[in-house]
């Protein structure tokens, strides 16, 4: 038997993007079911982000989701830059007179989680076989077997693909056009429980390959390192990543504090943009639609201002009739993931040591990293880049 329901919006996907779109439909009176195939537990575990543009804590702190943010986020006027040596740091709050703010991935998704079901709303997690069809009429339809293993089909008005990267969503746009780039390298992650060794990020370009010191409290470091794309996490160690960490990071007259490593985990790196982001009644947004490496930490902050123009655009369709919005939808994402994609990029390339790199390529990063550290201009540039360029509408 079939369970058959009718929604305004369906979402697959309770990452960060799933979750918020719900959560900012459901304030403009607009319903919506969203589907996950991950449990509660695993989706509020998953270690991914940790860094905020100035923009997304407001969106945050707007959509009434900000308050243990608030109270808990770690907000930083700047970043290190560390080569050749030398540890410089670069002051947004001078240069753009904006800041970040580290709050893990994993508190914001509580946070949506809690307040949704607060609310009443129906999050499916634990479903399997999610499909899409009726793509082009107008009550397109979302199909899922549920954690209790009954077939679910759902009548929308519209589909959110928020289901991240590996999702289902992406595939459904017929003709999809593709640009990416694969990276020579990986970044090997730990959570040590042990209190950050700095007060800011530290960007660390060495010649044994980059690393970077964050954080996640003021008792839990967050720290990576650049390894090989292809290596594997059993060569890894707790006591190599630390003698590896002091010598990316290390600098006379300042100390790196160890700790335990409660989680370690390599991740591979790539750009990867799909346009448009829109097939009639299917929107893509986040990872689903775009993937940048992580260096410069633009990726879920790119997913909560997709989801931010999405629901202002579903709103004004579906309860105003209008499709000015949801017609301009995917335009409007690309030009800010372009700019997100060109600083990601270009951060990582800076910092990154090439696997054929030569003195040329070595000589190249080491000039950009004077340049941005020494010319108020250019650490303007990578300043109001890395505060967000783009800020979400409110
Ligand atoms: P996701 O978080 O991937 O959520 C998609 C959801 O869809 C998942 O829960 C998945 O289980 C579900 N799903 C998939 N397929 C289906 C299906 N068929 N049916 C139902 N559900 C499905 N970004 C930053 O901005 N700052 C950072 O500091 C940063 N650091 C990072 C560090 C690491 C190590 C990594 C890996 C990523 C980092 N990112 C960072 C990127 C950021 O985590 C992602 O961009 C973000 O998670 C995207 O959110 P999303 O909701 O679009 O997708
Ligand atoms: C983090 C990740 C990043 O990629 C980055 O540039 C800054 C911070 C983090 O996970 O804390």
């Amino acid at each position: 038997m079939t369970i058959r329901t009718r929604t305004q919006v369906g979402i697959v996907g309770a990452g960060p993007a799933g979750l918020l779109l719900s959560h900012l439909l459901a304030r403009a009176g607009i319903d919506s079911v969203l589907v996950e195939n991950r449990s509660r537990g695993y989706c509020e575990a998953r270690q991914r982000a940790g860094l905020l543009e100035a923009g997304t804590v407001a969106l945050l702190r707007s959509a009434g989701v900000g308050a243990r943010l608030d109270a808990e986020g770690l907000e930083h006027g700047g970043i290190y830059l560390q080569f050749a040596g030398e540890r410089h740091h670069l002051d947004f709050r001078d240069l753009t007179d904006r800041t970040v703010t580290i709050y893990a991935q994993t508190e914001i998704v509580k946070d949506l989680i809690q307040s949704r079901l607060a609310a009443g709303a129906a999050l499916n997690f634990e479903v399997s076989r999610t499909s899409l069809a009726e793509l082009d009429s107008e009550r397109p339809v979302l199909r899922y077997l549920d954690s209790k293993g009954e077939q679910n089909e759902v009548t929308c008005d519209v589909i959110a693909g928020c289901d991240g990267f590996h999702g289902i969503s992406r595939a459904c746009v017929p003709s999809v056009s593709i640009a990416s780039r694969d990276y020579p390298y990986s970044w090997l992650g730990i959570l040590a429980m042990v209190a950050p060794s700095t007060d800011e990020l530290i960007y660390s370009r060495h010649s044994d390959g980059f690393a970077l010191h964050s954080m996640r409290s003021p008792k839990v470091s967050r720290l990576y390192l650049q390894v090989p794309a292809t290596e594997d996490i059993a060569n890894w160690p707790d006591d190599r990543i630390w003698a590896e960490m002091q010598r990316r990071l290390g600098m006379p007259g300042w100390d790196l504090k160890e700790g335990t490593v409660a989680e370690k985990a390599i991740s591979p790196m790539r750009s990867f943009v799909a346009s448009p982001m829109r097939y009639q009644r299917l929107f893509l947004a986040g990872d689903a639609a775009h993937i940048v490496p992580p260096t410069g930490a633009k990726g879920l902050n790119l997913a909560l201002g997709d989801v931010a123009l999405l629901s202002a655009a579903l709103v004004a369709l579906l309860r105003d009739g209008d499709p000015s919005l949801a017609d301009a939808y995917s335009d409007t994402c690309l030009r800010r993931v372009w700019r997100a994609t060109h600083f990601s990029w270009w951060m990582t390339s800076m910092l990154h040591v090439e696997p054929d790199a030569d003195a040329f390529g070595a000589q190249l990063q080491l000039s950009q990293l004077r340049y941005v550290t020494s010319s108020r201009a250019a650490a303007t540039s990578l300043a109001e880049n890395y505060t967000g360029y783009y800020r979400p509408p409110l």
